[in-house]
C-alpha cells in the first residue's frame, strides 16, 4: 500500500519514462533511510537528499540551482550559482513569473562579493525586494572565478504571502532567468538589495522532485556537477525588445528625420510640401516610441513612480512635438488667409531645434539609465556628433547662398510650384516666403 501510495503521486498514467521509475527508486530509499535512521541512527548524506538543477550556459559555463528541505521543516537550504559575465542570475518558484517567490543575486559595488535580494512578482515585470522573505547567507557565498554563487537558508519558505510549495510534488515548477549580458550592457553592481534589474537574458522553467530534495538536518553539498531529481521543462533567449523599439525609433525619429525635414525645406528640394510630409511622419513614429516608453515605464520599480528626468524630458517632447507640428500647422492655416507671415511660423522654426537637442541629451541619459555599456555610450554620443555635424553644415551651407542670393532659398522652384499646383495647395510657397532665413 505504502509503494502503491508513493508510485501514484507522480500523477502520471501514460506509462513510465526513465524519470519516474528514478523518483521511484528514490522514494523507497528515502522511506528505508528514514526508518533505519529512526532505528540505527544514520543521517542520509546531503549530497543524496539535495535536487540538483544544471543548465550548461557554453564556454564551461553553468546556471547551477539546488535545494535540500531537512526533514520536518519549513526552511529551504539552497545554492544558486551562475557566470558574473550576466548582469544578474536568480531563480524562482512555480512555473510563471506572477506570484513567484525570487532570490535574485548581482555583484556587490566594489565587484568581489554578491549582493542576495529576494523578491516578489506579481507579474511580467520587475519583481520587487521583499522584507518578508527571510535567507540567511551560508559559506560558500560570494563572487569568485568568474561566478556569483549564493549558499542560503530561506527561512520558513515553503510558503510566502501569495503562495507556496508542494513539498509532496515529484514534479514542482521552479524557474530561472539570467540579466543582460554581452558588450552593450553594464553590468549591475550595487550593495542595495532593492537595485533595479534589467529584463532578461535568457529564462527558463525546470521540475524539482521535492520528496528527493527532502532529507537530512539541513546542509548543502560540495559538488553540483550532475543534476540530480530535477527535470528540464523550457528554455528561452529574451532581449529587452519594447526598449530597443523605442529608442531606436526615438532616436531616428527625433535625432535623424526632423532635421532631414529641415534639410527638405532649406537644402533639397527645398519644399514645404515635403517638409510637412516628413515632420508629420516623422511625429507618427516619435509618438508610437513614446507611447512605447509610456508601457516600459510600467516594468521597472525605477519608473514606476514616473518621476525620472529621462520620463519627464521626454513627456516634455513628446508635448512639444505635439505643439510643433501644430504651430506648423496652424502658421499654414493663417498664412492661406492673410498671406503673409505670422509669429507661429518664426517660433517653429527656432523651437524644432531645441526639441532635437533636448532629445540627443535624453537619449544619452535613457541609455545611462538602462545600464549601457560606456562604449555603447561613446558610440551614441559619436554618431549623433556625425549626424548634426553633417545637417548643421547642409544648414549652414544653404543659409551662406541664400545671404550671398543665390537662388531657390527664399523663392519657390518652378518644379516646386508646379507640384504644388498639381496638388491645388499652396503649401509651397506659404511656408517658404514666411519662415525664410533673411
Ligand atoms: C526587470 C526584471 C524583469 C522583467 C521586466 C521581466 C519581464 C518579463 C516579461 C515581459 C516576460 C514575458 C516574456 C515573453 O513573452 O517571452 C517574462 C517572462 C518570464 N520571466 Fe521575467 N522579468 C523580469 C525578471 C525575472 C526574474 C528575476 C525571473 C526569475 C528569477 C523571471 C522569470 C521569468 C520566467 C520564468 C518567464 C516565463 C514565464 C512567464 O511568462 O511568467 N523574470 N518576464
Ligand atoms: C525624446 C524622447 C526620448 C528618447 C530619445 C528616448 C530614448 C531612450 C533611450 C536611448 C533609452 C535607452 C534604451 C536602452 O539602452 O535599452 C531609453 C530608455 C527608456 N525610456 Fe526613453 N526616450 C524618450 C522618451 C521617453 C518617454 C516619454 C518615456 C516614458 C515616459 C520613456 C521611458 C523610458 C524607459 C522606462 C526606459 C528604460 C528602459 C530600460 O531600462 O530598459 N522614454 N529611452
Amino acid at each position: 500500500m505504502l509503494l502503491n501510495g508513493l508510485g501514484d503521486e507522480s500523477g502520471s498514467d501514460d506509462g513510465t519514462n526513465g524519470f519516474e521509475i528514478l523518483t521511484f527508486l528514490h522514494r523507497v530509499r528515502h522511506v528505508g533511510l528514514s526508518i533505519l535512521s529512526i532505528h540505527v541512527g544514520v543521517a542520509i548524506s546531503a549530497t543524496d537528499a539535495t535536487a540538483i538543477y544544471n543548465y550548461p550556459l557554453g564556454s564551461n559555463a553553468n546556471y547551477t540551482f539546488a535545494l535540500n528541505i531537512p526533514d520536518g521543516s519549513n526552511d529551504l537550504y539552497f545554492h544558486l550559482s551562475g557566470p558574473a559575465s550576466y548582469s544578474w542570475v536568480g531563480v524562482g518558484t512555480g512555473a510563471r513569473m506572477e506570484n513567484s517567490m525570487m532570490i535574485v543575486a548581482y555583484s556587490s559595488a566594489d565587484g568581489k562579493n554578491v549582493t542576495v535580494s529576494p523578491r516578489l512578482s506579481s507579474g511580467e515585470s520587475e519583481p520587487v525586494y521583499s522584507t518578508s522573505i527571510d535567507v540567511t547567507l551560508l559559506d560558500g557565498t560570494g563572487l569568485a572565478n568568474n561566478t556569483m554563487t549564493v549558499n542560503g537558508r530561506c527561512n520558513n519558505c515553503t510558503s510566502w504571502k501569495t503562495g507556496s510549495l508542494d513539498v509532496q510534488s515529484s514534479s514542482q515548477p521552479w524557474n530561472f532567468a539570467l540579466g543582460p549580458s554581452g558588450s552593450s550592457v553594464r553590468m549591475l553592481r550595487s550593495d542595495s538589495k532593492t537595485a533595479s534589474i534589467e529584463r532578461h537574458s535568457k529564462y527558463g522553467v525546470f521540475n524539482v522532485d521535492m520528496v528527493h530534495a527532502t532529507g537530512g538536518s539541513g546542509s548543502l553539498p560540495s559538488s553540483y556537477t550532475t543534476s540530480q531529481g530535477t527535470q528540464s521543462e523550457t528554455f528561452k533567449s529574451d532581449s529587452n525588445w519594447p526598449s530597443i523599439i523605442h529608442a531606436v525609433a526615438a532616436c531616428i525619429a527625433i535625432i535623424f528625420l526632423f532635421p532631414f525635414g529641415a534639410i527638405l525645406l532649406r537644402v533639397y528640394p527645398k519644399s514645404v510640401r515635403w517638409h510637412w510630409v516628413n515632420q508629420t511622419l516623422s511625429s507618427c513614429i516619435a509618438i508610437v516610441s513614446l507611447v512605447i516608453g509610456f508601457y516600459l515605464s510600467t516594468q521597472f520599480t525605477k519608473s514606476q513612480s514616473w518621476g525620472s528626468t529621462h520620463q519627464i524630458i521626454g513627456i516634455i517632447i513628446l508635448l512639444a512635438i505635439i505643439v510643433q507640428w501644430a504651430m506648423g500647422f496652424w502658421h499654414h492655416l493663417q498664412y492661406k488667409k492673410t498671406q503673409s507671415a505670422t509669429k507661429f511660423g518664426v517660433v517653429h522654426r527656432y523651437f524644432g531645434f531645441i526639441v532635437i537637442f533636448l532629445a540627443i541629451i535624453n537619449g544619452g541619459i535613457g541609455m545611462s539609465w538602462s545600464y549601457a555599456s560606456t562604449g555603447a555610450i561613446v558610440g551614441y554620443s559619436v554618431l549623433v556628433a556625425v549626424v548634426s555635424a553633417v545637417f548643421i553644415g547642409l544648414l549652414g551651407w544653404a543659409r551662406l547662398g541664400s545671404r550671398r542670393g543665390a537662388k531657390g532659398f527664399d523663392r519657390q522652384s518652378e518644379e516646386e510650384l508646379s507640384d504644388y499646383r498639381t496638388l491645388g495647395d499652396d503649401l509651397n510657397s506659404d511656408m517658404d516666403r514666411a519662415t525664410a532665413w533673411r
